[in-house]
């Protein structure tokens, strides 16, 4: 059997393109940007498999481009917000993604973030490398204490649990927000929302409205899929509820979080400070959030270590290289897509 046609549209991890390699055909794009659109439609032509980045769309136009022989999309992330699920059930396309990999890394980051806004981290740095004259004082760039806190989790699925875990080396109390309208929880591909009351590492969590939740919490930290539902979910009125000494951490995904509303927010003094690793119009930035001092800023490294890259490369390749197999790929999200067979 001829080796199959493979779409690879970023350079993965040495590891996970040669076991590819050496099974498929494979077309990698080389470049450090998302390959061009025009080029991404005509590349995928003939395809049996692709692996996607979240910056590729993966819509009615990539599949009718890909045609009939498209078995698999393989995303390198565990969001799948942009993927067509629904379009790529009804060609019976599978959608695999890379969950559980990358859980205890995206934990880290949000703790990472939570540290660094709540006292003021990046801002210190700042001030030093700008060369002001600075003397220890007692109220000097004074933070938010985050032992003994209340920490609020937004979207209590896999990420969210892991970081729940950690908030008990904190003495924190934890907070998680009921699904009430489908709008707060996990859903779907960043797992769904865990049995109540489990916090993991002892850890005790009490489940509540999220509204009730904003109000309540020091940190609120998001860990919600993107959907129509979650789509500014914190929005100018959520954001209204936070307490004005509470700091915001987002590591799932910009749109979660009306990025004006919070930046109005923030410069109106009604929240403390906010630690941001994703952002509404990626790679775009707010103007007044990367002016406003309390922000935190990273460049979606939520997942980007050495090892949780290497695994996901791994992951995504196995996905692969399960379906063109005809076996059920470990980590798939459409399993309809799965069980119909190719028409
Ligand atoms: C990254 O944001 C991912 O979804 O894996
Ligand atoms: C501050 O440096 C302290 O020792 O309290």
């Amino acid at each position: 059997m001829a080796s199959a046609p493979v779409l690879v549209t970023r350079r993965l991890p040495e590891e996970a393109i040669a076991r590819l390699t050496a099974s498929c055909e494979v077309t990698l794009w080389q470049e450090e940007r998302p390959m061009p659109r025009a080029r991404l439609l005509a590349d995928s032509a003939g395809k049996a498999a692709i692996i996607t980045l979240l910056s590729d769309r993966v819509d009615d136009e990539l599949l009718e481009a890909a045609g009939a022989g498209l078995r698999i999309v393989a995303n390198y992330a565990v969001g799948v917000d942009n993927v067509d699920l629904a379009a790529c059930s009804r060609r019976a396309v599978m959608v695999a993604n890379t969950p559980d990999v990358l859980t205890e890394a995206t934990a880290d980051m949000a703790w990472a973030l939570v540290m660094a806004a709540a006292r003021r981290v990046a801002e210190g740095d700042r001030v030093l490398r700008a060369g002001s004259a600075w003397v220890w004082g007692p109220e000097m760039m004074l933070g938010r204490e985050v032992y003994g806190k209340t920490l609020g989790i937004v979207g209590f699925g896999r990420i969210g649990r892991a970081v729940a875990r950690r908030a008990g080396g904190f003495g924190m109390r934890v907070l998680a927000a009921e699904r009430s309208g489908g709008a707060a929880g996990a859903g779907g591909a960043a797992g769904t929302g865990g049995a109540a009351g489990t916090g993991g590492a002892g850890g005790e969590v009490e489940w509540l409205p999220l509204d009730d939740l904003l109000a309540a919490s020091d940190f609120v930290s998001l860990h919600v899929n993107l959907s129509d539902e979650t789509r500014h979910l914190l929005d100018r009125e959520r954001l209204a509820r936070m307490r004005p000494t509470a700091v915001l951490v987002n590591t799932s995904r910009g749109p979660v979080v009306d990025e004006a509303a919070l930046a109005e927010a923030l410069s109106a003094g009604r929240l403390f400070a906010a630690g941001l690793d994703v952002f509404e119009a990626e790679p775009h930035v707010h103007p007044d959030l990367l002016s406003h001092p309390r922000v935190v800023l990273t460049p979606h490294l939520g997942s980007a270590t050495v090892d949780t890259r290497r695994a996901m490369g791994i992951l995504a390749v196995d996905n692969v290289l399960e379906a063109l197999a005809g076996r059920r790929p470990p980590a798939l999200v459409n399993e309809d897509a799965f069980r119909r067979p190719k028409a």
